[in-house]
C-alpha cells in the first residue's frame, strides 16, 4: 500500500493549526517574550506572572515546539525570531497584529457558516471594542513599518509633493515617504477614531507640522482636491466590486492632472491559484466584511479604466502584496 504518512501529517497540521495558533495568542497577550530574553526555568516565570507552575512549563514546551523558544539546560530563552519581533519596543515588534489576530477567534469559528450564506458574521450594530480597535490599527503599523521600505524600493516617489493616504490607519506608510521625502506632505483621511491614533503615530515621529488629518467616511465624505499621489494601501480587500469603483472614481476626482494612484493589496492571480495567504484572506474578509474580497489586477484595471486612468502597471513587491500603479492624464 502507499504509504500515506506524508498526506495523514499535513492533513493532521491543517486540522491541529489552531493549537499552534492559540500558544503564540496567550504567550502574547501575557507577555511572556519579555520574561525570555535571559534564560529563565519554567519556575521564574510561573512566578514572574503569578501562574500555575505546571500550566506555565506545559507552555512553554509549546513554545518550544512551535519553534519561538529554545530550552537548554531546564532554562527557556527567545528564539530569534522571538526576540526580534515579539518584544515589546523592538522595532521589528508584530505582537499588535498577532492580538488582532486573535480577535479574529471568534468570527473565524463561523466561517462554515458565513460561507453556505455568503455573509459576513452580523456586527448587530455593535461599535468595535477601542482595544480591539487600537490592537487593529497598531497591527497594521507593524505590517507597514517593514513593507512601507519595500514601496519605497518599488516605486520613484521623488518629485510627489503630496499625498493622500485613504484609509490610512495609523499613518505609517505616509510616515515613510515623508521621511524619506523631505518636501512631501500628507493628508490622511480615516475615521475619526482612528485619526486619533494616526495622530499620537504622526507626533511621535515628529512629523505634525506635515500632515493633515480628514476625519471621514471614504463612503460618503469628500476627500478634497490637488493631490498629486494617493495611496489605497489595504481597503479594496474590505469592500465589494460595487464600493471599490465608487472609491477609485472618487480617487481620480482627487488628483491633480498628471497625479497617481496606487493600489496596493494582496491581489490574487488571474486563475485564483495564489498566494496561498491571499486566497486564505478572502476568507478573512468573507467573515469580517461579508462583501470583501481579494481581487485580481484585472478587476482592478477595469476599475481604474472606469475611472478615466490611464494604462496601469502592475508592480510586485512580495510574493502577496502587489501594488497597481496608474496615472491621471496630464
Ligand atoms: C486594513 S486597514 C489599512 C490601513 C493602512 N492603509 C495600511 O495599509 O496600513 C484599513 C483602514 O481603512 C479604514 N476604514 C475602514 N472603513 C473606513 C471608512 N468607511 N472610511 C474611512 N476609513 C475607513 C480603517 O479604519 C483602517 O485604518
Amino acid at each position: 500500500m502507499q504509504d500515506l504518512r506524508p498526506f495523514t501529517n499535513r492533513i493532521s497540521q491543517i486540522g491541529a493549526g489552531f493549537r499552534d495558533a492559540q500558544i503564540l495568542f496567550v504567550a502574547t497577550e501575557a507577555d511572556v517574550f519579555s520574561h525570555l530574553e535571559a534564560p529563565r526555568t519554567a519556575g521564574a516565570v510561573a512566578r514572574a506572572l503569578a501562574w500555575d507552575a505546571r500550566g506555565t512549563r506545559m507552555l512553554l514546551d509549546g513554545l518550544v515546539a512551535v519553534g519561538l523558544v529554545e530550552k537548554a539546560d531546564g532554562a527557556y530563552r527567545n528564539g530569534e525570531a522571538a526576540s526580534a519581533c515579539l518584544v515589546p519596543g523592538k522595532p521589528g515588534y508584530q505582537g499588535d497584529i498577532v492580538r488582532h489576530t486573535q480577535n479574529g477567534w471568534d468570527g473565524w469559528s463561523r466561517l462554515g457558516e458565513c460561507v453556505r450564506t455568503g455573509q459576513g458574521v452580523p456586527r448587530d450594530g455593535r461599535r468595535r471594542d477601542p482595544q480591539e480597535l487600537r490592537n487593529f490599527i497598531l497591527g497594521m503599523s507593524n505590517i507597514a513599518a517593514l513593507s512601507a521600505q519595500d514601496v519605497l524600493g518599488a516605486v520613484d516617489l521623488s518629485g510627489f509633493t503630496h499625498v493622500l493616504d485613504v484609509g490610512g490607519g495609523p499613518g505609517t506608510y505616509s510616515i515613510a515617504f515623508l521621511r524619506a521625502h523631505p518636501a512631501m506632505r500628507a493628508t490622511l483621511f480615516d475615521l475619526p477614531e482612528v485619526v486619533d491614533i494616526a495622530r499620537e503615530q504622526v507626533a511621535a515621529a515628529g512629523l505634525t507640522e506635515r500632515f493633515r488629518f480628514r476625519p471621514g467616511d471614504y463612503g460618503k465624505d469628500d476627500f478634497g482636491q490637488g493631490y498629486d499621489l494617493v495611496l489605497l494601501s489595504n481597503i479594496i480587500h474590505s469592500l465589494g466590486d460595487g464600493p471599490n469603483r465608487a472609491l477609485v472614481k472618487k480617487c481620480h476626482a482627487a488628483l491633480a492632472p498628471g497625479g497617481t494612484l496606487i493600489i496596493k493589496d494582496f491581489l490574487v492571480d488571474e486563475g485564483r491559484t495564489g498566494p496561498g495567504w491571499s486566497l486564505i484572506f478572502a476568507l478573512h474578509m468573507l467573515v469580517h466584511t461579508g462583501q470583501g474580497d481579494t481581487y485580481t489586477a484585472t478587476e482592478v484595471e477595469d476599475w481604474t479604466r472606469e475611472a478615466g486612468f490611464g494604462k496601469g502597471r502592475l508592480v510586485s513587491i512580495t510574493p502577496q502584496t502587489r501594488l497597481w500603479v496608474v496615472e491621471k492624464e496630464g
